[in-house]
């Protein structure tokens, strides 16, 4: 049985965002109310299989995150048959390819939703990843696949931190997608009628085109027309784009008869999105119509204390896990938590020039004196 079998329905799902669902966001995530399964940001095959030591962070993850799936991108099959063991070796529970990025470094190249162009090649990416899998599974040692003894050290140590131990047990990891609805207009029966020969555990599809980038809403009846056709199929289908309530999740769901919903944007400055998702899916069970729930129900009450609690826990994390040279990546998060309270515009722009968790809390004790008033 793999992961998303074992999911509750509806699944709610933590979506992969480059440079925001890092390990220190990932892991708040985790200790604020853990989603169902949580994506890692995605990592180029390239990088895994010959790229420097560093680029390897974005696989770093905690005990606490499972079930947790590693998302890969780029071009070359071979690469993804290697990289695949490579995830494999790192104890992920599940495997999820990029067909969605719209980013010109990412699509220009060929990767990302650019692969909705060249159909042949996504299978023949899906196909060697799935090799990849089942070969690990069947243990095959990624000792003979040419790493470098650097690699392979770098993977054992990196298990070693997560678990004490430099390896992990042997099965079988899911493969999932993640794709658009198209390159420039919808194609999104066609494409994921062509995805599921492959037989994917999972495809999340984002509701809109490559070239739509981030611009309109999120089309939910393209997203219902795709659920419609892999009906039947044993293939899962995710929802997502524009959700930002657990309440917004419900209505897609019941609207569109996908089988979850993956947040993305939703979920910044509030590790906490999911904490009720357990009410939520109760309610969902037994009222049947949630068009009549507030937008609001299920959204935890979190004080302006806790608020400054969480943002300089999340800056510790992200101290210990990137160090200070790369600190100044942590202040978009900061800057996301800075909103719905008084002066809190004031405080985000001091949050844009901290260097350290100790620059954190002197803007915190500034502005909310010692302790924090509620
Ligand atoms: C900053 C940022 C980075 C993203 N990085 C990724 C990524 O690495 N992989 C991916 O599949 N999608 C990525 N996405 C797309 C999101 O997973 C999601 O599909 C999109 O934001 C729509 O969902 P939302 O409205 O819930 O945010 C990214 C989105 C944003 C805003």
């Amino acid at each position: 049985m793999s992961v998303w079998d074992a999911l509750p329905h509806p699944i709610f799902g933590l979506a992969p965002m480059d440079g925001v669902t890092d390990a220190a966001f990932r892991r708040m995530v985790a200790a604020q109310g853990r989603p169902d399964v949580t994506f890692t940001e995605f990592t180029n095959v390239s990088d895994i299989c010959r790229g420097p030591e560093r680029l390897m962070s974005t696989l770093i993850y905690s005990e606490a995150e499972r079930p947790i799936v590693a998302q890969l991108y780029g071009k070359d099959p071979a690469l993804f048959y290697r990289a695949a063991q490579v995830v494999c070796e790192l104890g992920f529970d599940g495997l999820d390819v990029n067909m969605g990025c719209p980013s010109k470094n990412v699509a220009a190249s060929g990767s990302g939703a650019a692969l909705i162009k060249t159909p042949d090649l996504a299978h023949a990416i899906l196909r060697a990843t799935k090799q990849g899998l089942d070969d690990w599974a069947e243990g095959q040692s990624i000792d003979g696949l040419g790493f470098k003894p650097s690699r392979l050290d770098c993977i054992r140590t990196m298990n070693t931190a997560r678990t004490g131990s430099p390896v992990v047990p042997r099965r079988r990891l899911p493969l999932s997608i993640k794709t658009r609805l198209g390159f420039d207009c919808v194609v999104v029966e066609r494409w994921v009628e062509h995805l599921l020969a492959v037989g994917p555990a999972a495809i999340t599809v984002h509701g809109r085109t490559l070239e739509q980038m981030y611009r309109g809403a999120a089309d939910w009846s393209a997203i219902a027309a795709a659920a419609k056709v892999a009906r039947g199929t044993g293939t899962l289908i995710l929802g997502n784009g524009d959700v930002h309530t657990l309440v917004d999740a419900l209505r897609r769901v019941a609207d569109s008869q996908v089988q979850g919903v993956l947040i993305g944007r939703g979920t910044l400055g509030a590790p906490w999105f999911f904490r009720e998702k357990e009410r939520a899916r109760e309610a969902w069970r037994t009222q049947g119509d949630v068009t009549a729930l507030p937008g609001w129900a299920w959204e935890p009450r979190v004080s302006i204390a806790q608020r400054m609690h969480i943002m300089v826990d999340h800056a510790r994390q992200y101290e210990a896990i990137a160090g200070l040279e790369r600190f100044s990546s942590m202040r978009k998060h900061l800057g996301w938590y800075c909103k719905g309270f008084p002066r809190a515009a004031a405080m985000r722009a001091k949050m844009f020039q901290v260097c350290s968790v100790r620059d954190v809390e002197a803007v915190v004790a500034e502005f909310c004196g010692e302790p924090c008033a509620t």
